[in-house]
This record gives C-alpha cells, sequence and structure tokens, in this order.
C-alpha cells in the first residue's frame, strides 16, 4: 500500500475556516471510501485559541450539511512543512504568513497552496475570514471548501496534482 497523502489547512484562528477544512474532505473521504489514504490536519497561524473546539456557529452551519466538526486548535509550526505533503492557507495573509513558517523548516517538503486554486466553481481568489461577519460568511466558507476540497479529490485519483 502507498503511504497516505497528508493534507494541513491553514488558517488565522484554527477555530473557523481550517477545521471546516478538514472536515468537509474528512466528510468527503468517508463518502468516497479514501479515509485510510489521508492524513488530516489543520492549525493557525496565531496561538490565540489554542486547544479551543472549533467555533459554535461554524460548527452549527457545518451541521446543518451533515459535517461532524472535530479537533482542538494549534498553532502551525515549521515541522509541518516536514511532516506534511501539502498545506493548504485559507487567504493570502495566511499564505505571507505561512512562508516565514517554511523559513524556519530545516527540510520543507510540504506544497503551500492558496486553497482557492483548487476551486472550480468560484471566482473568489480567498476564503473570506467569517469570523466578525454574519451567518452568510459561514456558508460562503462551506461553499469555498466543498468545491477545492471536491476538486483537489478529482484531481488526486487522476494523479493529476496542483
Ligand atoms: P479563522 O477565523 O481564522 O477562520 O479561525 C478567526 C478566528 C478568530 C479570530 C479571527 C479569525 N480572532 O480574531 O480571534
Amino acid at each position: 500500500m502507498t503511504s497516505p497523502t497528508r493534507l494541513l489547512f491553514v488558517c488565522l484562528g484554527n477555530i473557523c475556516r481550517s477545521p471546516s477544512g478538514e472536515n468537509v474532505m474528512r466528510h468527503l473521504l468517508k463518502e468516497e471510501n479514501l479515509t485510510e489514504q489521508f492524513v488530516l490536519d489543520s492549525a493557525g497561524t496565531a496561538s490565540w485559541h489554542t486547544g479551543k473546539s472549533p467555533d459554535s456557529r461554524m460548527t452549527a452551519a457545518a451541521r446543518a450539511r451533515g459535517i461532524e466538526m472535530t479537533g482542538r486548535a494549534r498553532q502551525v509550526k515549521p515541522e509541518d512543512f516536514a511532516e506534511f505533503d501539502y498545506i493548504f492557507a485559507m487567504d493570502r495573509s495566511n499564505y505571507e504568513d505561512l512562508l516565514e513558517v517554511k523559513d524556519r523548516c530545516d527540510h520543507p517538503g510540504a506544497q503551500l497552496l492558496l486553497f482557492c486554486e483548487l476551486c472550480e466553481e468560484h471566482e473568489e481568489e480567498e476564503v473570506p475570514d467569517p469570523y466578525y461577519g454574519g451567518p452568510a460568511g459561514f456558508e460562503k466558507v462551506l461553499d469555498l471548501l466543498a468545491d477545492g476540497c471536491g476538486a483537489f479529490l478529482r484531481r488526486w485519483r487522476e494523479k493529476d496534482m496542483p
């Protein structure tokens, strides 16, 4: 058996967007019987929410789509660039912060992508931070994540990896 593909989703706080990315992908993997082929995690560029469960508004929005939210927040670390194959940044600011984290990793192997590069049905270039906005922001996060995660899995199946 080939080794699993390791995916890390990263946002600012690791309580809204990135845990949703991880759990949207986990949901798709379960549906497609691919759970064993992947290792998933998420992290934040900031440490403010370390140890916390995902945001209750985000959890409710995900649950309404049949997606369970699991995980506890942690801060991204340099070794993540050695331990994962792909690191998905939710927005440009996360991407820029991650470049600095990567610089502190001795043997970075992970490919860093701006998540929306994966999307096929949306024009947005970033997954917008929903934290200070209303319910529509949480729905937008889930729409973008479903699009990009679905597209990534199709490409993975076809060995047409970004
Ligand atoms: P996330 O959202 O980066 O998608 O987890 C945020 C969560 C918390 C804060 C900002 C964004 N905050 O300022 O505490």
